[in-house]
This record gives structure tokens, sequence and C-alpha cells, in this order.
């Protein structure tokens, strides 16, 4: 599990750490580390932590800052409303949308084809429904959504409830199929009218799903996966520019709320995987890497930054240490020097940590700063 003495340098490498997103100051030396995205893996962040010990505040910090030093719009998925009133708190200007008043899109082919747009909400309804071992409903599902949008390239709920109910073989699979569309029509009624998406620029957009019940996890996954969807759709019909690393961010903080469905499925990771290509970097904010289930270390190594924040538990250092060249060492010193708001960060690919005191501040970008190695 740990990492066996090695002779290398412990910090990493001075390019990777001396310019682009900033992060807050050494702990150790007091000199400012950044987060290169240019040099690094992947513009993706992961960031683990305990309730309080920092972690809305560091995705909210390099999310703000990527967007505002590449000039790319930048989407909330916001669960518990944290980031609504943080932004609202420093006067940031933003967009709102709000299931059930504002359109979710769902049923709108946002940048691609509409029997494309018919298979995107048949997979991530079947993931966050579980009705994958169901086959009969599983193969209603595909066929209504693809007939649906055959037959008209924007279909309402209404229609698609009628197929189902037409087209199903038993009253039981016409049920199921109705129910979760009956109730994707109260979250999302002009589905098929406007897009969420359509006029966002280089703004800030939060899905503010307060309002949903906590516990109808497939409501909020479903909404927060098609919204990462239609984001990475969105870009991929932008004019390519080799240039311009990061197009847009989506930050998702709460992932186990927002993105339950993690542990089971893998339509999140080929996302975070796909929307790597397209230069959609994806801020991730969690409790543990329990929450990601039996695909954790796959989501460790696919996101370039790795931060794991001032905890106490020896168990949750231990479950990181392999994926940060943690030594025995470095876990008790950490548990011991580390506050609210300081952070061990990894950036791939070089894996040796850093302990960071995360700057919180307005400081969006710093001068093109870089720092002698020493
Ligand atoms: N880097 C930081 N510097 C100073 N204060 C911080 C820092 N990070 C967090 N805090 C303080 O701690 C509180 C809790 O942080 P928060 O990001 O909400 O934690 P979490 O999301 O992990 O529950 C914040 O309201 C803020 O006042
Ligand atoms: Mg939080």
């Amino acid at each position: 599990m740990f990492a066996v003495p090695y002779t290398l340098p412990k910090r990493p490498k001075s390019s990777l750490i001396s310019y682009g997103i900033y992060i807050g100051k050494d702990k150790e030396l007091y000199s400012p580390v950044f987060w290169n995205i240019q040099e690094s893996l992947n513009p993706h962040a992961l960031i683990v932590g305990p309730t309080g010990s920092g972690k809305t505040e560091l995705l909210l910090a390099l999310a703000l800052r990527i967007h505002s030093i590449y000039d790319v719009p930048i989407v909330f998925i916001d669960v518990k409303g944290d980031i609504l009133s943080r932004l609202r708190s420093r006067k940031f200007n933003f967009k709102t949308i709000r299931p059930g008043y504002d359109s979710l899109g769902l049923l709108y082919p946002f940048h691609v084809l509409p029997k494309q747009r018919a298979l995107q909400l048949a997979d991530a309804i079947t993931q966050c429904w579980y009705i994958g071992h169901n086959h009969r409903t599983l193969s209603l599902l595909y066929e209504v959504l693809k007939l649906g949008f055959e037959l008209c390239s924007y279909p309402s709920w209404e229609d698609l409830i009628a197929l189902a109910r037409s087209r199903a073989k038993s009253y039981i699979e016409a049920s199921i199929i109705q129910r979760i569309f009956e109730e994707l029509e109260i979250v999302d009624p002009q589905s098929n009218l406007i897009h969420p998406l359509m006029k966002l620029k280089n703004e800030i957009m939060v899905f503010d799903l307060r309002s949903l019940p906590k516990e109808r996890t497939e409501i909020l996954n479903l909404i927060s996966l098609m919204t990462f969807q239609d984001l990475i759709n969105k870009v991929s019909a932008l004019k390519p520019d080799y240039k311009q690393v990061v197009r847009a961010v989506i930050a998702i903080d709460e992932i186990w709320l927002a993105l339950h469905n993690i542990k089971y499925s893998d339509l999140t990771l080929s996302l975070l995987r796909l929307s790597r290509g397209y230069g959609v970097s994806v801020i991730m904010a969690t409790q543990s890497f329990k929450d990601l289930g039996d695909n954790w270390s796959l989501y460790a190594e696919n996101v370039a930054l790795l931060a794991a924040l001032s905890s106490t538990s020896r168990k949750f250092w231990y479950e990181i240490a392999e994926y940060m060249r943690l030594s025995k060492e470095d876990v008790e010193k950490f548990m011991t020097l580390m506050t609210r708001g300081d952070a061990v960060v990894r950036i791939l690919p070089d894996p040796r940590p850093i302990l960071v005191s995360v700057d919180i501040g307005d400081i969006i970008s710093l001068p093109k700063l870089l720092i002698e190695e020493s």
C-alpha cells in the first residue's frame, strides 16, 4: 500500500506547479502553488475530504479561476445550495436553472441528431433507474425513445407516454416507463422547447437542484448526467482549437448525491474520459473514496489533480496513499500538520504530492509567475 522509500526529490516537477491555476501557498516553503493544466494529464480535478474540510471552497476557487483564465463557460451542479449562496455573497453574476420552472432540455436534441438524443437519454435513464436487468422494460424504453424521436425531432413527454402505452406488451412494462416519464415531466415540463445551455457563452450557470428530494437519486443523477452530456455535446460542436486546452468547466459538488449512480455505472467514467478530448474540465468534490464505489481507483487515475483535504481518519489517508506516493511518515505528518483549508495535492503525470494551504480569496489569476527551481 505504501510506496517504498525512493531517492527522487519529494516535490513535484516545477513546471507542473509554477504556472496556471492558482491553488495556494506551499505550507512548508510558502511559495505559491499553481495547477498548470497545459502540462497536466487532463483538466479534471477530484477533491476528497470530510465535511467542513474546505471541499466546496476549493471546488469554487478552481472552477472560477479556470473560468476566468480561459474565458469559458462554467456549469455548477448544486444539490445543497452551497454554491448558490457563496456565489451570491461574493457578488458573482450567474444564471440559475431550476427544475420544474426552467427547461432542462432533456428532450431537446442539443447539438446531436434526434436518434442520438434518443440513445443518450435511454442510456442515462437505464443507469439511473437500474432497469438494465429487466430486459423487456429496457427494450421498451429504447424502442419508445427511438420511435418518439423518429416521429418528431422534439417529442413531448405526453407523446412518449402515449407511445409507451401503445407499444408495451404488458401493463407492467408500460407503467414502469410511464412513471419514469411522468416524473421527468414534473421536473422538466418544457423539455422539448428550449435548451438551457443554448445561449451559454462565457457565463456562470448554476443548476439549482435544492428543490429535488435528496432520496430521489434517480432524478438528481439523470439531470447531472444529462447536463454533463449536453456540455460535451455543446463543446463538440465548436470549431476545433488546439491551443485552447479548456473550453468549458462543469463543477459537481457532493458527487455522492449528484451522481449516486457513479457507484454502479461506467457512464460517468466514460463521460469523464470523453470530456478530456473536448476540453471540458470536470471538477468534482466528495467526502470519501467509498462514494465512488468499486471504480474509485479509476477515478483517481482519470483526474490529473487529486486533492485530499484535512482528515483525522487514518483509513482515509491509507486509501489515498497509493495514488499520491505517501509514506507512513507522510500520513502521520499530514494528520498533525493539516487544518481546515489545507490540501495535499497531486497533479499527474507527477504522483509526488505537495502540501498546500488553499487560498480562497478573490485571486483569480496571478501574474504569469514562474518560480525559479530551488
Ligand atoms: N482554504 C480555506 N481558507 C480559509 N477558510 C476556509 C478554507 N476552506 C474552507 N474554509 C472555511 O471553512 C468553511 C467550510 O468549508 P467548506 O468548503 O464548506 O467545507 P466542505 O465543503 O468540505 O464541507 C467555509 O465556510 C470557510 O469559512
Ligand atoms: Mg461542501
